[in-house]
């Protein structure tokens, strides 16, 4: 294509060159090539001139940026939580939004799966206890946690990562299912499962591990606090790998403390980086940085779904993954 007619688009993080060269094939590639994520004035200064915009989970794409970036048409997240986007004022302003589902699916169920185990049988915290030189002799009780295999999975949100988190669980560990999930699975594909439909607060008070995959909204904001908390098993434990914002990190780190549940597993948090102060000084949490979708090949996959969206948007093709397909309509 004549470079000089090529569209201009801005890739907001560093990513891997391999994906900015792919990019390059097509477009005047503008780069952000840092690991701290531009503010909304920022961003709003750097895609004036620009048409495609490549995002993560991080960057604040708001009703504000859109009408402050009129040339903008494609805004293409590597992540698969969009909640950093507004995509009604994107639809309103015919700007695609697309977002990376399906690729990371397998990827972020092993990672929850793995994180729920550490946390019910204390792998964390009993390393640390023999990193620093505490371990003396061997006794009967010394990290006793939680069993996986037959104990009842609690999983709230049933879409693909939360269905393939069941699997692991029910084929691999012989646990009982249930969920709960704001529309009910068919009947076949509970069936299929083996998983139970229950409501939250029955979910809360059955589960032995409860795992939290429900994207963020207004709708899901401390979908688990203080109430929800008290509903559990005092032996139980909870494994976030959703959103920051569904959990009361503040009351998590309470009922941790007053050990009203045995021991969590989060790998995101409200307004992470950032954690609750509290949270780092209980024991009984494993914490980990926002790493769930985190293996090397799902990653790679995460942004070429993410430029392929960008290049179809803009270049032509039906986008992959897209969100609101129907700014495309003639
Ligand atoms: C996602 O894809 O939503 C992951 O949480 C990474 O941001």
């Amino acid at each position: 294509m004549n470079a000089s007619k090529r569209p201009r688009v801005l890739v907001a993080r560093r990513i891997f060159p391999s994906v900015v060269a792919r990019l390059r094939e097509h477009f005047e590639v503008d780069t952000h090539d840092s690991d701290t994520a531009l503010s909304q004035a920022e961003l709003i200064a750097r895609l004036q001139g620009c048409q495609g915009v490549f995002v993560a989970g991080t960057e604040p794409i708001t009703g504000e940026l859109i009408a402050a970036c009129p040339g903008l048409k494609a805004v293409c997240s590597m992540a698969v939580g969009y909640n950093n986007i507004d995509v009604p004022a994107c639809t309103a302003r015919g700007v695609l939004v697309s977002n990376a589902p399906g690729v990371l699916t397998e990827t972020t169920a092993d990672f929850g799966f793995a994180l729920m185990m550490a946390t019910a049988r204390r792998i964390t915290e009993s390393e640390r206890y023999l990193r620093c030189g505490e371990w003396t002799t061997w006794q009967v009780d010394l990290f006793a946690g939680a069993d996986i295999h037959g104990a009842t999975l609690g999983i709230l949100g049933m879409g693909r990562i939360g269905q393939a988190i069941a699997r692991r669980g029910a084929l691999g560990f012989g646990m009982k299912l249930a969920y709960h999930n704001r529309s009910r699975l068919s009947e076949a594909e509970e069936a299929e499962l083996g998983a139970r439909y229950l409501s939250k607060e029955a979910l809360l008070r059955e589960a032995d591990h409860l795992v939290i995959v429900v994207p963020y909204s207004p709708a899901s904001h401390h979908l688990i606090g203080a109430a929800e908390l008290a509903l559990m098993k005092p032996s139980a434990t909870l494994t976030n790998v959703a959103r920051g914002g569904v959990v009361d990190d503040a009351a998590l780190a309470r009922a941790l403390h007053e050990r009203r549940i045995a021991a969590a597993g989060l790998d995101v948090y409200e307004g992470e980086p950032a954690v609750h102060p509290d949270l780092l000084t209980v024991p009984n949490v494993v914490l980990t940085p926002h790493i769930a979708s985190a293996s090397g090949p799902t990653r790679l996959a995460m942004c070429e779904l993410a430029a392929s969206n960008l290049i179809a948007a803009l270049i032509g093709g039906t986008p992959p993954t897209a969100l609101n397909s129907q700014v495309l309509q003639p």
